[in-house]
């Protein structure tokens, strides 16, 4: 049974494989075709906290692919019902494939162990695989190629920092990552990543106008994520000389492009100024989640059906 908790769960050559049929089917989707590879299937989205990107793209992604999904909140009282063995264990006889948004990473994992079927991490405090392997098309996208890259992330070393260094270390994108002191990314992870990624090339600082110099892209995510909400004042502080702004592009090549997860908190993270650029691809990288949601599910449901 695979699943796709993190991006340790995929190889590198899976992940082009994975951006071969987004690529396939994203070109189908401009000429109006849908194409249905998956009828008949059925996944359901378990999310215990807010989403807009991760939601739609998947239930708008399975719809075109002719199955259905179904959102299971609150109501469906996951963990507090029943315990998340017994949900998951009955849910997976219902359905093909499950996209869980969780609070703690160790959800996932336990989803996965009791689970008949493939389990995606649609966010975690850990990691927002999705999300990275949406980016990384992106660019590859924008600039045709994805070889010799180097990209700087600049904020929090958080779930989406630390997917997004697994996706460059898996197809040798340089990555520098800046944040404030207190904020880096988990030196374990670091650690396990350096040896998982033989073309990881990652390094990092804590000065943002030394990180964005000669880079092709600037990503960042909001300082404060969801569940953070009482850090927020703190964190504010903390990272006030990280915000992405005119100044800081202006040290960057002119053309590098501006990169975020979305939502956005504008005004802290990002400027509108630099987010409604001409140079941020925060829309197309958006739009992609659904696209790459879509080469995810056919590349998943074909790997369990062989
Ligand atoms: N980027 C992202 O995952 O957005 P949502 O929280 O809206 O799903
Ligand atoms: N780091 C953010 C990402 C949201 C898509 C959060 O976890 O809230």
């Amino acid at each position: 049974m695979r699943h796709l908790l993190t991006l340790r769960d995929v190889s590198a050559a899976e992940v082009q494989r994975i951006f071969s049929i987004t690529e396939d089917l994203k070109t189908k989707h401009s000429q109006g075709l849908r194409q249905a590879l998956l009828p008949g299937r059925v996944l359901a989205l378990v999310f215990e906290k807010q989403s807009l990107r991760t939601r739609v793209s998947f239930e708008a992604g399975m719809a075109h692919l002719g199955g259905s999904s179904l959102m299971l909140g609150e109501d469906a009282g996951f963990g507090k019902r029943e315990s998340i063995a017994d949900f998951v264990r009955v849910l997976s006889q219902m359905v093909d494939v499950i996209v869980v948004r969780s609070k703690r990473h160790a959800t996932v994992d336990e989803f996965a162990r009791h689970s008949a079927c493939p389990i995606i991490n649609g966010l975690t405090d850990l990691a927002h695989p999705c999300q990275a392997l949406a980016d990384l098309y992106t660019l590859r996208e924008h600039f045709g190629k994805l070889e010799g890259l180097h990209v700087a992330w600049v904020g929090d070393g958080n779930n989406v920092a630390r997917s997004f260094a697994e996706a460059c270390g898996h197809l040798g994108v340089r990555l520098t990552v800046c944040t404030p002191k207190g904020y880096e990314l988990d030196p374990d992870f670091v650690h396990e990543a350096n040896q998982h990624y033989p073309l990881l090339r990652l390094t990092t600082t804590y000065d943002p106008r030394a990180a964005v110099r000669g880079v092709a892209a600037v990503y960042t995510d909001v300082w404060t994520s969801m569940g953070q909400e009482t850090e927020r004042e703190q964190r504010k502080h903390d990272f006030a000389n990280y915000q992405i702004n005119r100044e800081l592009m202006a040290l960057a090549p002119r053309d590098a492009v501006f990169l975020h997860c979305l939502p956005a908190h504008r005004g802290e993270e990002v400027t509108d100024e630099v987010i409604d650029s001409p140079l941020s691809l925060v829309v197309p990288q958006a739009a992609n989640r659904m696209h790459v949601q879509k080469g995810i599910l056919v590349w998943l449901l074909a790997a369990k059906a062989g």
